[in-house]
């Protein structure tokens, strides 16, 4: 379906060839890029910050995305505005005032994507939906690239159906594949993100397969 979205998660990339890694998955078709921020507090697992997502922007000619699995969020907003962020992701596990967060990422001038990990309700964002762009529904726990798929199409569905006709994307992180991709799609997913199932196979000096992996899903 060419109205979905992949968004190659660079989690799965070399992290000593960031830019030339950005480039060669957009060459062979990556419609966003996704960037995972983790801070070792929020999730078991720490890789980068401000300085290193304001050094890919210029390699990102698509649109960069940017999912914060941080806490606190609010006090890094303007960091990640002025690193060149243009989707802006936030937990709404990471604090008690994720409206707040929102309406800052927005005010910030960025597009404003609001997370939910397996364990949460859908009824923790419902709320936001008239703020949000984007309703990130994560399909494992967050913190590690390679995690086996967690079935939240019940979710999705459930998201999609309040949604209604606004224009406000569903993201599915974790474990998506050739096999779980089309069951998220169908329950009204339209953005994909990939790491382990994108980057398999292929590297910066033989980027084919990235392009391969992108259209079997
Ligand atoms: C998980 C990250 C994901 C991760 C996905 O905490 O948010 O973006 O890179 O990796 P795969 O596609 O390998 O499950
Ligand atoms: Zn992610």
């Amino acid at each position: 379906d060419r109205s979905v979205k992949i968004a190659p998660s660079i989690l799965s990339a070399d992290f000593a060839d960031f830019g030339r890694e950005i480039q060669a998955v957009e060459a062979e078709g990556a419609d966003w890029i996704h960037v995972d921020v983790m801070d070792g507090h929020f999730v078991p697992n720490l890789t980068f910050g401000p300085p290193a997502v304001k050094a890919f922007r210029p390699h990102v000619k698509t649109f960069m995305d940017v999912h914060l699995m941080i806490a606190p969020v609010d006090s890094y907003i303007d960091a990640y505005a002025d690193a060149g962020a243009d989707m802006l992701t936030a937990h709404v596990e990471a604090g008690p005032h994720p409206h707040r967060t929102l309406q800052a990422i927005k005010v910030a001038g960025m597009q404003a994507g609001i997370a939910l990990n397996p364990g949460t309700p859908a009824e923790a964002v419902r709320e936001l939906l008239p703020l949000a762009d984007m309703v990130l529904v994560m399909t494992v726990n967050p913190g590690f690239g390679g995690q086996k798929f967690i079935d939240m199409t019940a979710k999705v569905r459930t998201i999609r159906e309040w949604i209604g006709d606004r224009p406000i994307h569903i993201q599915i992180d974790g474990g998506v594949t050739p096999e779980t991709a089309p069951l998220v799609v169908e329950a009204g997913a339209d953005v994909l993100v990939a790491g382990s199932a994108v980057f398999k196979g292929g590297s910066v000096s033989n980027p084919a397969p990235y392009g391969e992996n992108m259209r079997a899903i």
